[in-house]
């Protein structure tokens, strides 16, 4: 499979960003144990992470040829962005969103995603284990 791995803004600061809430590994760190879990191995990965939402879009839709499925976590945009839940949707590709921590025990403004609906499951508060949940189930999908 060729697998797209999407992490949208601030998620670049992990390591240093809230260590108690996101941990202390690096995204990098992260995207590579994934990368190199025996889940992982067989697949074909491209990670990308942005700032910026419509970049996010950008890729989504410039990879959409490539990829066989998405994993993303889309940081904050997961609250509130039509924009990418629209690109999720206008890809059509079997999707799941990962949050690191759980979203539905923190401030209210976390507790909606409005892009759940449209991907298969959404993981969260399973810290880097929800990346690879995700994969296992793209993977028996
Ligand atoms: C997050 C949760 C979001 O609410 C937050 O804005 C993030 C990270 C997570 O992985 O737990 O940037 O997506």
């Amino acid at each position: 499979m060729n697998i797209l791995v999407i992490n949208g803004p601030n998620l670049n600061m992990l390591g240093t960003r809230e260590p108690t809430i996101y941990g202390h590994e690096t995204l990098e760190e992260l995207m590579m144990w994934l990368e190199t879990s025996p889940e992982g191995v067989n697949h074909n990965f491209k990670f990308y992470q942005s700032n910026h939402e419509g970049a996010i879009i950008d890729t989504l839709q410039d990879e959409r040829e490539w990829c066989d499925a998405i994993i993303i976590n889309p940081g904050a945009l997961a609250h509130y962005s039509y924009s990418i839940r629209d690109a999720i949707v206008s890809i059509n590709k079997p999707s799941v969103e990962v949050h690191l921590s759980d979203i539905h025990n923190r401030e209210s403004f976390r507790n909606k995603s409005v892009v759940s609906d449209v991907c298969i499951k959404m993981i969260c508060g399973k810290g880097k284990n929800g990346y690879l949940e995700a994969l296992e189930l793209l993977k028996s999908n």
